[in-house]
């Protein structure tokens, strides 16, 4: 067996005296409750036990360490838990769905001081479940707050644009937005609290049930919201599914009972999943689904702003990000150069745990991952690319050190396939349009970065890009926020869009009340309004 390198292996820590209190777990925590209309109910059935891939480098080898472990629920308790979520619903005339906007946004309110509250349990399992730095884990838990501030904000924004009345043709019309039905969401590993919260809470927001089934790496973080979302919001208004996706997913879609469909993760899946739903015209779907950003250097490119961007937009949380830049196509002419740069600053990369200073590189969570990685880099190599930076490619258990290869080309594996870790691929380019056929060419369609100073070449590729791809990066990483901004896909990307903005529009329907304009109808009208006696027809105003 190779000697592991001392930067990998001496990155764990030998005990739990290495890790500082902030991130010490207290024992593991084993999650034998789960939330199902408006109780948590117990469960003794099997369990999934979650190994971090953090642990300790011993004298007698690797020790990882048991986070704890969650309820793996059947198809049974599954399907208990969308009864609950539609008798909740009750074909729209249930408690929540027909509650008032101000009388939901207390309950959010409500919600998010009790999330507060449990914040540092919530952070240090980010940590342990999926190896996040503290920063970022920091920065994922407070992101999602500001993300349920701003959306209900632009939810009383809303509101108070529906409290008018429309005047046209002779008709009288109150337009607002109505609730779908129940809504499956069900997030990603990656950012497994602010991509799952962001379409539970505008799907909750705008009056649906929901049935949220945590990702298999990141489940057990949920556990410190349950009483929160228990005691906050009518009992069924939200129920948990935890278990193996394909023994509990499946089940529910084939019920034809879940209307809408709130997924984060690959195309396969939400491919197979939409496709079981009986009633397809009634399924909405709402996915972010694979992607394979391209980075697109041009001869002009600011080669230190352009690595530095090309670093954050690849290795940020080790690559596992959708909005990763998973290639790079460097035009020939600086190739070399852009290339020796990078490594450079791939290099410097500090390795560790989630509580080392300034750490970049930490363990991925997937254990078959470190295995795929090094099959992609064999591949490319075998096809003749080489890993240019020292330490590329090597490994310590689930500590990948990121590998630059180059030059890669379209037969090798790493061309098309979304890593989704810290391997970056080069392309050398001649002509730009190699690149833009690559994106023509490619299943995807998210985002794209371009890096270049010529105002004139930059415009002559913004106008095919934008209608490849729905964000165009001009010197910056790809990325989702700010969450005001549209995220969505073309192709295999997406369905659907996300934002503050979109995302309470996504999870809802237009529906209007409307009467011809007599004075019989109009004398019914103010007193329906005057008397405070319809929710929807009403010109409350939410200050
Ligand atoms: O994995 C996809 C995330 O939404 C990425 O968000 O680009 O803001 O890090 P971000």
């Amino acid at each position: 067996m190779n000697t592991p390198n001392p930067r990998l292996s001496d990155a764990f820590p030998k005990t739990e005296q290495d890790v500082p209190d902030y991130a010490r777990l207290n024992g593991p925590l084993h999650q034998d409750t789960y939330l199902v209309d408006g109780q948590m109910r117990t469960w003794a059935g099997a369990t999934h036990t979650v190994t971090s891939a953090l642990g300790y480098n011993t004298d007698d080898g690797f020790k990882p360490v048991e986070v704890g472990s969650y309820p793996l629920l059947g198809p049974t308790e599954a399907l208990e838990a969308l009864d609950a979520a539609v008798k909740a619903y009750d074909h729209g005339r249930g408690e929540w769905p027909t509650m008032s906007i101000a009388g939901r946004i207390a309950c959010m309110d409500a919600f998010t001081k009790k999330m507060i509250a449990v914040k540092d349990e919530v952070v240090k399992l980010l940590m342990w479940e999926i190896g996040k730095s503290h920063g970022d884990a920091v920065k994922e838990f407070d992101r999602t707050v500001e993300y349920i501030v701003a959306t209900i904000d632009e939810l009383k924004e809303m509101d108070r644009a529906g409290s008018r009345f429309t005047i046209e043709q002779g008709i009288i019309a109150q337009v607002r937005r109505a609730p779908l039905g129940v809504v499956l969401c069900m997030g990603p590993f990656n950012y497994p609290l602010n991509e799952t919260f962001t379409v539970l809470i505008p799907a909750l927001l705008m009056g649906n049930t929901i049935l949220f089934k945590p990702p298999k790496h990141g489940t057990l973080l949920h556990f410190p919201l349950l009483e929160a979302f228990r005691t906050c919001f009518p009992a069924g208004v939200v129920n948990t599914v935890y278990g193996r996706g394909n023994s509990v997913v499946p089940v529910l879609m084939h019920t034809g009972l879940v209307n809408c469909l709130a997924l984060i993760g690959s195309s396969r899946v939400a491919d197979e999943l939409k496709k079981s739903h009986p009633k397809s015209n009634r399924l909405r779907t709402i996915f972010g689904l694979d992607a394979k950003n391209a980075g697109i250097v041009l001869p002009d490119a600011d080669l230190d702003l352009t690595v530095k961007e090309c670093i954050l937009g690849t290795l940020s949380f080790n690559g596992q990000r959708c909005t990763a830049l998973k290639i790079l196509w460097v035009h020939r002419s600086i190739a070399d150069k852009f290339v020796q740069a990078l490594s450079k600053a791939v290099e410097e990369q500090q390795v560790g745990m989630p509580w080392t200073d300034k750490v970049s590189i930490t363990p991925l969570p997937e254990p078959n991952k470190p295995g795929y990685l090094a099959e992609l880099i064999a591949d490319a190599k075998q096809k003749g690319a080489m890993v240019i930076n020292t330490t590329g490619g090597q490994a310590f258990n689930g500590l990948v050190f990121p590998a630059v290869v180059y030059p890669v080309s379209s037969n090798m594996r790493l061309y098309d396939e979304e890593q989704f870790g810290p391997v970056i691929p080069i392309v050398p380019f001649d002509d730009v349009q190699e690149p833009i056929q690559y994106l023509i060419d490619s299943d995807h369609g998210q985002q794209v970065s371009i890096f270049g100073r010529d105002s004139h070449q930059l415009a002559t590729l913004i106008d095919p890009l934008v209608n490849q791809v729905c964000r165009v990066n001009i010197n910056a990483q790809c990325q989702r926020g700010p969450d005001v901004f549209p995220f969505t896909g073309r192709k295999d990307s997406a369905e659907g869009t996300l934002s503050v903005y979109d995302a309470l529009r996504s999870f809802s329907i237009r529906t209007l009340v409307a009467t011809k304009q007599t004075e019989d109808n109009k004398r019914i009208l103010n007193e329906i309004v005057s008397e405070h006696t319809s929710k929807f027809l009403s010109t409350h105003y939410i200050l």
